[in-house]
C-alpha cells in the first residue's frame, strides 16, 4: 500500500488526544510530525499534551510550535478550558514529556516536509488554522505542494460558539478564509456531520476496557461526557476524531462538493463557513468537500478497532 505523508496540525484538547491516537494507527498513513496551534488551551499545554499523547502511543514524532494566538492578536481568541479543563486534558494529571518541541516553527516545517514529499503532502487539521495561514502566507509556491487538507472545522449549518461559528473557525477566521482559498482542496469536517459522531457512557466504558489507551480516551474525555449528557447530547461528540477516520475510510461517510467562504466582518455571523451548495450561481469556485453524514455505529466501531490496535 503507498502510504500518505501526513502533517497532523492540533490544539491537543480531549478530542484532540484521541484523533492522534487514531490517526498513529491508521495504516494509510505515514504521520510525519505535529504542528501545534493555540486553541483549547494555550500553546505550551498544547504542547506539553501532544508530547504525553505521542509518549502513550509509544511513538517517537517530531512536535512543532506554531502560533500563539490568531493571525490578528487583537481578536479575542476564545479557549476550551470549560470543556477541556485547565490543562486541556480533562485535568488528567501526567508527567511532562520527555522530549521537547523542535526548535523549528510550525509553518516553516511544513514548508520543508512539503518540499520533501513532492507533492504527496496531507494535512490534518484538527484545530484553529493559524499555522496553515502561516505557511501559505510565507510560501507562495505551497499550494502547489500540498495534495490535500482534511479540516475539522466549520458547518453549513450552525456553530458552537455563537449560533453562526463553530470553535476552530471563529478563532481565527481570517486564517481560514486563506485555507479556503489557498487552492488546495479542503475537505471540510464540520459540525453538520461531528455532532453525529458521538460516544454515549457505555461505549466509553467499553473502550476504557480495551487496553491503556482505551482507558486514557475514556478517562480524559469524562468531564466532557458529563457537560454533554446534561446538556441533553445522547454522549460525547468525538469531533475531531471524526475528521480524521474520514480521512482514511471517507465510505463510512456522506459528501458534497460545496463552494465556501469564511465570513470575517459580520456582527453576528463572524467565523461562520458560509457553505454553497448550489451550481456555480453563488460561489462560482467548488473549493470544498463538505461531509455531512456519517454512519455512526461503523465510526464507533472503527475507533475501537484502531485503539484496539494498541495491544495487538
Ligand atoms: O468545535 C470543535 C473543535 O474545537 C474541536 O477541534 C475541539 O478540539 C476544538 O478545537
Ligand atoms: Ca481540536
Amino acid at each position: 500500500m503507498e502510504r500518505i505523508p501526513v502533517i497532523f496540525d492540533c490544539d491537543t484538547g480531549i478530542d484532540d488526544a484521541i484523533a492522534i491516537l487514531l490517526a498513529l494507527k491508521i495504516p494509510a498513513f505515514d504521520i510525519k510530525g505535529f504542528t501545534c496551534v493555540a486553541g483549547n488551551t494555550p500553546l505550551p499545554k498544547v504542547l506539553r499534551n501532544t508530547g504525553h499523547v505521542l509518549e502513550l502511543a509509544g511513538v517517537d514524532l517530531p512536535v512543532y510550535a506554531g502560533a500563539d494566538k490568531p493571525l490578528f492578536a487583537d481578536a479575542t481568541a476564545p479557549t476550551a478550558e470549560h470543556v477541556h479543563g485547565k490543562n486541556g486534558l480533562g485535568d488528567l494529571e501526567f508527567d511532562d514529556p520527555k522530549r521537547a518541541p523542535e526548535s523549528m516553527k510550525a509553518w516553516d516545517y511544513i514548508y520543508e516536509e512539503a518540499k520533501r514529499q513532492n507533492g504527496a503532502l496531507e494535512l490534518i487539521a484538527t484545530a484553529p488554522l493559524t499555522n496553515l495561514a502561516m505557511a501559505f502566507l510565507k510560501y507562495k509556491e505551497l499550494p502547489k505542494l500540498i495534495r490535500r487538507i482534511v479540516i475539522m472545522g466549520g458547518a453549513a449549518s450552525y456553530g458552537n460558539v455563537t449560533p453562526a461559528a463553530e470553535f476552530n473557525i471563529y478563532t481565527d477566521p481570517e486564517a481560514a478564509e486563506i485555507v479556503f482559498n489557498s487552492g488546495v482542496p479542503v475537505h471540510m469536517v464540520g459540525l453538520d456531520v461531528t455532532l453525529k459522531a458521538w460516544f454515549n457512557a457505555e461505549e466509553s466504558e467499553k473502550l476504557s476496557a480495551v487496553n491503556e489507551q482505551g482507558m486514557f480516551c475514556h478517562l480524559v474525555g469524562r468531564g466532557e461526557m458529563r457537560y454533554s449528557l446534561g446538556h441533553g447530547f445522547p454522549g460525547m461528540c468525538l469531533h475531531d476524531p471524526c475528521a480524521v477516520i474520514y480521512a482514511a475510510y471517507p465510505e463510512l461517510y456522506k459528501t458534497d462538493t460545496v463552494g465556501v467562504h469564511v465570513e470575517t466582518l459580520g456582527k453576528y455571523t463572524r467565523g461562520k463557513t458560509v457553505t454553497d451548495f448550489l451550481s456555480d450561481k453563488q460561489f462560482p469556485v467548488k473549493n470544498a468537500v463538505i461531509v455531512y453524514d456519517v454512519d455512526r455505529e461503523a465510526f464507533r466501531d472503527k475507533v475501537f478497532e484502531l485503539i484496539g490496535s494498541y495491544s495487538a
